[in-house]
């Protein structure tokens, strides 16, 4: 496991995902996600969950949150923190697993935290293993 360089960002991504959580749209499955995203930069961008009628259509936190990245010039991920509610891990889906790869080095930290705070972080490569990138396409 890797762990986050400085408490204080780790301390600011928590909050950014908290505030995004609290936005959250779900009100089918009730379960409210946050996610924060750090760049090289030292930018925090922050996504909720957008559920939808027709459910399928519904947006991860951590899929809102990369739209927020890219939308604010930046294509990097550094660090992840993902918030849900409940005792276990909010671990990110495997759609959502995907997406951070495309903008992250596998030895990124993926931060989980409950209301309490982070509970276990994870690199990329632990959650997704043996994976497919952009540079298999080069
Ligand atoms: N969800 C996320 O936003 N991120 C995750 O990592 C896990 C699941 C959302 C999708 C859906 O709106 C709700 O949580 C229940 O699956």
């Amino acid at each position: 496991m890797s762990k986050s360089a400085d408490p204080s960002v780790l301390a600011a991504l928590f909050e950014a995902a908290k505030a995004a959580q609290s936005k959250a749209y779900a009100p089918y499955s009730r379960f409210r996600v946050g996610a924060a995203i750090l760049t090289p930069s030292g930018a925090i961008h922050a996504g909720c969950n957008v559920e939808n009628a027709a459910y399928p259509q519904g947006a991860c936190a951590e899929a809102n949150a990369i739209g927020a990245m890219v939308q604010g010039g930046e294509q990097r991920i550094a660090e992840i923190l993902v918030i849900g509610d409940g005792d276990a891990l909010v671990t990110p889906c495997g759609g959502c697993r995907q997406r951070i790869r495309e903008f992250a080095a596998l030895d990124a930290p993926i931060h989980i935290a409950g209301p309490d705070g982070v509970r276990a972080t994870f690199t990329l490569e632990e959650l997704l293993p043996h994976s497919f990138g952009p540079d298999h396409l080069k």
